[in-house]
């Protein structure tokens, strides 16, 4: 079966899914506790995009709409996407599981921000992502990379 992306739904088994993967923290926790208490709806949407190989969880991202108050990386400043968490399980890697994971954000059409790890600056680079100059304020020791869709530049830091 071809791979393909889908949006994870909360359940206890995506939940179990996500054990298998390095970043697994505090937001997985925090995602389990509210389902046990209660506070979110079995099968409610996650921030989270997946691709499965049959029953099994193999890669993954999150994407976190993040409002254009915020936004100090794109002219026009705007509503962006912060791509977290994106990870590949060793045994899936090199086979374009990670650009397809990325292809789908790109598709959402909105800008894209992450932060890269180190060692991966070829792989973003490749995906048409751009360092962006670093500040200190800003990027609090993040490694940043952005994705600019048609119409959209950097943000120019304005003197004070
Ligand atoms: C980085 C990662 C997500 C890439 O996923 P993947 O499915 O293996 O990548 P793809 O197969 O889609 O690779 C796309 C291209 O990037 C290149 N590439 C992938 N990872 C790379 C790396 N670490 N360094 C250099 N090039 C890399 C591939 O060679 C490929 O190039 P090609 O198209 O010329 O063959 C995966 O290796 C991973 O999960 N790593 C551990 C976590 C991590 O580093 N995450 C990075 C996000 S911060």
């Amino acid at each position: 079966m071809p791979f393909r992306v889908e949006r994870l739904k909360i359940n206890f088994k995506t939940l179990d899914e996500f054990k298998k993967f390095r970043e697994y923290g505090l937001q997985e926790l925090s995602m389990l506790e509210d389902l046990q208490a209660n506070m979110i709806e079995n099968d409610s949407d996650s921030p989270f995009y997946g691709i499965y190989d049959g029953d099994a969880l193999v890669a993954r991202m999150s994407l976190y709409l993040i409002d254009a108050k915020y936004d100090r990386y794109f002219d026009p400043p705007q509503a962006f996407h912060e791509l977290m968490k994106l990870e590949v399980l060793p045994a899936y890697r090199g086979r374009g599981l990670g650009s397809m994971l990325v292809e789908h954000a790109k598709r959402l059409g909105r800008p894209i921000k992450t932060n890269a790890r180190l060692g991966s600056d070829p792989f973003w680079k490749k995906l048409g992502f751009v360092p962006v100059k670093y500040d200190a304020e800003r990027d609090r020791g993040e490694n940043p990379y952005v994705w600019l869709p048609e119409g959209v530049r950097l943000a120019v830091k304005k003197p004070h």
